[in-house]
């Protein structure tokens, strides 16, 4: 059984007080959820803070990004190593965010990948084509890319602490949905590519989360389908009801 995993990315979001108010909140509301693995991913600042109130939750940490590089001469970066000393758990890479404004590749993203599991931090891996691919129907060739150049130099041990989410750019922050057939669809897909790399059982124990647009109102349509393992949610994990009734929907 793949785990169930709901997963916020706050993006630059929240001052430290409004930051730290929220993850109250979302202790206290998600204490009821079960069964699923609720994630919160405040930015680096409010880091350490954030692993002070979680520690005796199931709740986990997971920043935003991290630095390819080890230690140094980086300013303004942060090291995977830094994050683990502060109690960070996870660590979200790749995501199209970071890939349209910070022109992160995936060679790029395969050396955080690198960097995030030499120090154990997971990492929830983001894939995702853009609109004007979907409508040349490259989207599949799109996912495959991308997985093949984040993965590079993997060995099947470290693929193992992955976690994927498939992001169709269209559909972050739009507020337009991939259908869950849509979703389904590209997230059979990755099971498959993955499975050709690593094998089937490799494959199978994965978790592949759905992000865009994701809210209470169609979560669970969503994962209802078999190879959708949860969320990874943007504009909704900003409001801790919102967060924890998609939590609720599995
Ligand atoms: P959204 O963002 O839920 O606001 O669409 C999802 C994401 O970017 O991870």
């Amino acid at each position: 059984m793949r785990e169930k995993i709901v997963a916020g990315n706050w993006k630059m979001n929240k001052n430290f007080p409004e930051g730290i108010d929220l993850i109250k909140e979302i202790i206290v509301k998600g204490a009821s959820v079960n069964n699923v693995k609720i994630i919160v991913s405040p930015p680096y600042l409010f880091q350490h803070e954030a692993f002070n109130l979680l520690k005796n939750t199931t709740i986990g940490l997971a920043a935003q990004n991290c630095s390819e590089q080890e230690n140094g001469a980086y300013t303004g970066e942060v090291s995977a190593q830094m994050l683990k000393s502060a109690g960070t758990q996870y660590v979200i890479l790749g995501h199209s965010e970071r890939r349209t404004y910070y022109q992160e590749t995936d060679q790029l993203i395969s050396l955080k990948i690198q960097q995030a599991l030499k120090y154990d931090l997971k990492p929830i891996v983001c894939c995702g084509e853009l609109l004007e691919e979907r409508e040349k129907n490259e989207h599949f060739n799109v996912i495959k890319k991308q997985l093949h150049g984040m993965f590079q130099g993997l060995t099947t041990t470290q693929i193992c602490k992955l976690i994927v989410a498939y992001e169709p750019v269209w559909a972050i922050g739009t507020g337009k949905t991939a259908s869950p057939e849509q979703a389904q669809e590209i997230h059979q897909y990755i099971r498959e590519i993955i499975s050709n790399l690593y094998g089937n059982e490799v494959s199978g124990n994965i978790p592949i989360l759905y992000g865009g647009s994701c809210k209470p109102s169609n979560a669970k349509e969503l994962f209802e389908k078999p190879d959708i393992d949860g969320g990874l949610i943007g504009g909704a994990s900003l409001v801790a009801d919102d967060f924890i009734a998609i939590a609720k929907s599995f």
